[in-house]
């Protein structure tokens, strides 16, 4: 089957053409439009992302079709990202969606996002496919899920507060960094001249304690709140009007040090309940080379291996929504032509 792609859930305007089928799917051309915009403004401005998915949404399907070597009547479903995101921007995918299924008499299935998310890896590696362990970090979301199968969802663990992502964007503002955060402090991190500074700070663990046990409320969850309220109370005891380098590069060092020990740790804990085999990351913060290596590293040891996208895939991308739009259709389901877009909305297949 041939299916058109669509995302815009937040500040990419995204569409893509998959072939085949299930996990032997093709990806025939992808094309992503990120809204450089929302720089000046230090995060995404939801008026201005609506605007700019109706100005891009026609040529960025146009040029995923030439990438393909299609034309529009060789599109044989059309799968679009209807939640969760900015209502806004997401009905922009969503109506266009609608609109050119019904011209093309083909039929439309609306994709919830972090389920596209779940099958970014398996785009780029036969073996990232279920049964895995599922980590899932954006900008907007922090989700460890178990997989068992396609359509079979164990929600594990989530954020009680900021996203892995948004954590990063956070502190990177408190450190004088641009946006987004997440690049920006990764390569603070690397830098020599913090290295040596490095042992004044160290930030304690957030949600992660030996004595926790399955079954715990916390022994999944994660929270990022306190450990953005350390930063910025190193920030402020460092006494100085803006925060400079080599200091700032042990902060954003020892920030990500601890944000990462928790996922992983997290992480281990869900390989180890399930006994699962394999590792799958997800989301913009999956980008992240260090988070990768301490993961693979840590989860070797328990005989599993990591899959990450990458980057491009990794952050959004109307791929991953193409494929996850592919599994449904597959098994027969459709969406109407009342496909309405959502802030909010469950991920299908999640056990209770
Ligand atoms: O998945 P994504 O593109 O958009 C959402 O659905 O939210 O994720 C964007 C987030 C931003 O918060 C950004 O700072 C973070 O991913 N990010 C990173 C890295 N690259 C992007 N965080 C840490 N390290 C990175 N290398
Ligand atoms: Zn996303």
């Amino acid at each position: 089957m041939r299916v058109l792609g669509i995302e815009t859930s937040c500040d990419e305007t995204s569409a893509a053409l998959l072939s085949g089928s299930g996990d032997e799917a093709r990806v025939e051309s992808l094309v992503i439009l990120s809204q450089d915009v929302h720089r000046v403004f230090g995060g995404v401005v939801p008026e201005i992302a609506s605007r700019a998915h109706v100005t891009a949404i026609v040529p960025v399907v146009e040029e995923a079709l030439r990438e393909a070597g299609m034309v529009r009547g060789d599109v044989e479903a059309v799968a679009v990202t209807n939640g969760p995101g900015l209502v806004g921007a997401l009905l922009v995918g969503v109506s266009f969606a609608k609109a050119l299924a019904f011209a093309l008499e083909v039929p439309v299935v609306g994709v919830h996002h972090m389920e596209g998310h779940l099958f970014a890896a398996a785009l780029e590696s036969r073996e990232a496919v279920p049964p895995f362990t599922a980590l899932l970090v954006s900008g907007g979301h922090t989700l460890l899920i178990d997989v068992e199968a396609w359509g079979m969802y164990r929600l594990l663990g989530r954020t009680r507060d900021d996203a892995a992502g948004e954590a990063f964007d956070k502190v990177a503002k408190l450190l004088g960094l641009p946006y987004p955060g997440g690049p920006a402090i990764e390569r603070e991190a690397h830098d020599e001249a913090g290295r040596q500074l490095s042992n004044s700070y160290r930030f304690s663990r957030p949600m992660l304690r030996r004595d926790q046990r399955p079954g715990d409320a916390d022994y999944y969850d994660v929270s990022f709140s306190g450990l953005k309220t350390a930063v910025l109370n190193a920030v402020r005891d460092s006494g100085a009007a803006a925060i400079e380098a080599p200091r700032r590069s042990a902060i954003a060092r020892a920030f990500q040090d601890a944000l990462i020990e928790t996922l992983v740790e997290k992480t281990a804990r869900a390989v180890r309940q399930f006994r699962r085999r394999r590792v799958v990351l997800g989301g913009g913060v999956s980008g992240n080379r260090t988070l990768v290596e301490a993961m693979s590293a840590h989860l070797a040891a328990l005989g599993a291996r990591v899959f990450a996208p990458s980057p491009r895939l990794a952050t959004d991308n109307a791929a991953m929504i193409a494929r996850a739009g592919l599994f449904h259709l597959e098994r027969g389901e459709r969406s109407g032509l009342d496909l309405n877009a959502f802030a909010s909305m469950p991920i299908p297949g999640l056990a209770d």
